[in-house]
């Protein structure tokens, strides 16, 4: 009933409805409109209550949690459902743990993360209601040498969305984090169940830093937020919204094994190419001319005047003098 009438509530945003109207619409009690319009303002949403005139909703843009999510998902319908958790220990453990056996396309949203996961085993620092920390499970019908793009697919669509949504101005830095003024806002750890030639699941971990003011010691000359970069405190349901929007689009392109679009937003934003860069394997650490990102996403670099590709997955790319 709570989601009923916020949906009703937005539907008529600039105008009061009664408390009589609304139970007929809804074809509830107006004591259930009142407790359930109580219960939403508890929950943060502002809504003016006048007598004689009803409700209106004032503010319900920036509110993450499983309504809104969920709205987020029906309107951009490419997923099955939105979940939404206040605390998990990392998103993209809980729906291997959950969802891998099932057949739907899920996205989970989780205002915090006790266990976030980076890349190579490295923790992600994930603190309540500061990030993005989402994970999409996707059961494409590929093969597992196809599966690393769609890193690029998303990093693509974040890279766009944050772009959409705010003042900051993008880069990616190949394969999978996005930067701002040279710092990740993003990192992005991709998952996947698969067999021989088939893939069962990707799950596509997503973590945006979104309104942090500060990060700890061993990250802070490599990390920010949007709010540090910006001095904005943007909504994360916007740019959650955003990112559905661009996602869907790139996402069929991947699909479709066209990959034009998705290549030439990671070209013109890349912060990795046409410059010298250290690939690092393990404990080697080479330094390269990045010279092009290629029609398969892989980076083409060149060594001592040998030219060859280089594949995500094989090696971290780090700028000669720091993170970029
Ligand atoms: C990286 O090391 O750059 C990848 C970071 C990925 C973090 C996100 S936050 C949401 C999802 N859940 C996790 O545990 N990790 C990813």
């Amino acid at each position: 009933m709570k989601k009923k009438i916020l949906i009703y509530l937005k539907d008529n945003k600039d105008t009061y409805i009664s408390g009589e109207k609304l139970s007929v619409e809804l074809g509830v009690s107006r004591t259930a409109i009142w407790k359930n319009i109580k219960k939403l303002k508890e929950e943060g949403y502002i809504i003016d209550s006048v007598s004689n005139r009803g409700y209106k909703l004032i503010e319900s843009e920036s509110m993450l949690n499983e309504m809104e999510l969920d709205g987020l998902v029906k309107k951009n319908v490419f997923l099955d459902k939105g979940v939404f958790l206040e605390q998990v220990d990392s998103t993209n453990q809980y729906l291997k743990d959950n969802y891998s056996n099932s057949k739907e396309e899920v996205i989970l949203v989780s205002d915090e993360q006790t266990k976030g996961k980076g890349r190579l085993g490295n923790p992600w620092s994930s603190d309540k209601g500061t990030g993005i920390w989402m994970s999409l499970i996707l059961r494409p019908n590929i093969n597992p040498s196809e599966a690393s793009k769609i890193t690029l697919t998303a990093a693509a669509a974040v890279a766009e969305a944050i772009e959409e949504v705010t003042e900051a101005k993008t880069g990616i830095k190949w394969p999978n984090d996005i930067v701002i003024d040279g710092k990740k806002v993003c990192g992005i750890l991709t998952e996947m169940g698969a067999e021989l030639g088939h893939v069962n699941y990707i799950i596509l971990g997503i973590g945006i830093n979104v309104s942090q003011m500060n990060f700890p010691e061993d990250i802070k000359n490599k990390a920010t937020s949007i709010k540090l970069a910006t001095e904005i405190e943007y909504s994360r349901l916007d740019i959650i919204d955003s990112f559905l929007k661009k996602f869907k689009v790139l996402y069929k392109d991947f699909l479709g094994n066209n990959m034009d679009s998705i290549i030439e937003i990671n070209r013109k934003k890349s912060v990795s190419i046409n410059r010298k860069v250290f690939l690092i394997r393990g404990d080697s650490k080479v330094e390269v001319d990045s010279l092009d990102i290629d029609i398969n996403g892989e980076l083409i670099v060149k060594e001592n005047n040998k030219v060859y590709n280089v594949n995500y997955g094989e090696v971290s790319v780090r700028g000669i003098n720091g993170y970029v």
